[in-house]
């Protein structure tokens, strides 16, 4: 098999080195090929240790009590608030902090189901998502349409993988109130277009949020610029901890949405009988939060700039480009949305008439780790007729000798299983 070489833009090795997971032998005692970054990413030895360092040397409850510890943690926590904040081009008082994207969009859909909100829906109201969403920005919605009576309504994917944008006027209407649309497919890769979207809802007055949990990790996104009211993204896919969780929405839309989450941390005043409830983002932040998770998701910020997210995206192009024209060579190998005008690094593919756990369970003994399974996406799933797919995602620490030893592991499970 001939293959393009490629010049690698990024230091990979030294990456490589400061992540101690890479070491690790897997069964066979096979060295890891990590191929799975779009359901959760790695972490770097910085990130590991400013965990460690809040707990061995801050620990100590946020925004609550008077005494050292106690100023130290939520000086970390706001320092980090600022940080990661900025890291996507807003300020510090335009983020929530949450336990993961999940959580951060059904705090937002929570605000159009919950009465005496501005923002409750009404039957005839159309809330509008696409085809192609993880279901973290579907079941909400789902739900929101099912206790409002507003219609749930979706842009389909054309047979290339794209939105189809072809009836989009007629699916932007004066009647939707909402579009919740991801802005990087975690199954086919695609990126949206979010300018012609956002600016097609603004002219009909409706709030336009984004699922950015795949995009951020991956490339540089502004929210200043974006032209949105909110987005999501989770710490754990951009090289921070698990169980951290942004919602970054401007101002006008803190103030507008009642409080998801209520109880400590999150009150203004209390009587026995009600209570009133501080500005944003405090008001979205009820309890004790994980502020070990959020400075550790501010050391994954520091470490990403410093390689830079241009440096970051170009190298996963090149590997993504790679891995294509590699897949595109395997009689009875099928790329789902190979050609793509903007995509990113996920590629789900299928093994003709191989099922794709089987296709993971061989790259497994071979020490390769990929993503079978429906994806959290059963509809698009449906669309593209099947029930699961194999999905490779690349990051910053892979090498391009990763995406050979993926390939020759595949034609491992073509001459197995006797594909043709
Ligand atoms: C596009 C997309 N949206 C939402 C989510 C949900 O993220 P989390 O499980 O961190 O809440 C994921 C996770 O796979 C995702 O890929």
């Amino acid at each position: 098999m001939t293959l393009i070489s490629h010049k690698i833009a990024l230091d990979v090795m030294s990456i490589r080195r400061d992540f101690p997971i890479l070491e690790v032998k897997m069964r066979n005692n096979k060295d890891l090929v990590y191929l799975d970054s779009a359901a959760t990413s790695q972490k770097p030895n910085s990130v590991l240790q400013a965990e460690a360092r809040f707990y061995e040397q801050v620990n100590s409850g946020v925004h609550r009590g008077a005494h050292y510890l106690a100023e130290l943690a939520t000086d970390q926590y706001e320092t980090a608030r600022a940080k990661v904040a900025n890291f996507v081009g807003a300020k510090p008082e335009q983020l929530v902090i949450t336990k993961n994207a999940t959580e951060s969009l059904n705090l937002l859909a929570y605000a159009f189901a919950t009465q005496n909100s501005s923002l409750l829906l009404k039957p005839g109201d159309e809330i509008l998502v696409t085809e192609m969403e993880h279901h973290a920005n579907l079941v909400p919605w789902q739900q929101v349409a099912e206790k409002t009576g507003a219609k749930l309504r979706w842009i389909p994917i054309t047979p290339a993988g794209e939105l189809d944008l072809s009836n989009i006027s007629e699916l932007i209407n004066k009647k939707t109130k909402v579009i919740s649309f991801t802005h990087m497919s975690n199954v086919l890769g695609t990126i949206t277009p979010v300018a012609q979207i956002a600016s097609l809802a603004k002219s009909v007055g409706a709030k336009v949020f984004l699922d950015a949990c795949q995009s951020v990790p991956h490339m540089s996104v502004d929210f200043a610029t974006l032209n949105v009211d909110a987005i999501v993204f989770s710490a754990h896919k951009m090289l921070g901890p698990l169980g951290v969780g942004m919602l970054v929405a401007t101002e006008e839309l803190l103030d507008e949405m009642p409080p998801f989450l209520t109880g400590g941390s999150m009150i203004e005043m209390v009587s026995m009988d009600k209570s009133t409830f501080a500005k944003a983002p405090k008001k979205f932040e009820a309890g004790t939060p994980n502020a070990a998770g959020i400075v550790a998701t501010a050391a994954a910020v520091d470490y990403l700039n410093k390689i830079g997210m241009n440096n970051i995206q170009a190298h996963e192009e090149h590997l993504t480009e790679y891995l294509l024209a590699g897949l595109a060579q395997m009689p009875g190998v099928q790329v789902f949305a190979p050609n793509l005008i903007e995509r990113g690094s996920p590629v789900s593919f299928a093994v003709a008439g191989v099922h794709p756990h089987d296709v993971g369970q061989v790259l497994d003994d071979d020490g390769i780790a990929i993503r079978v399974g429906h994806h959290c996406a059963w509809p698009l799933m449906k669309k593209l007729n099947v029930t699961a797919t194999s999905r490779v995602s690349t990051y910053l620490y892979n090498e391009q000798s990763e995406i050979d030893a993926f390939l020759t592991s595949l034609e491992r499970v073509r001459s197995f299983f006797g594909v043709k």
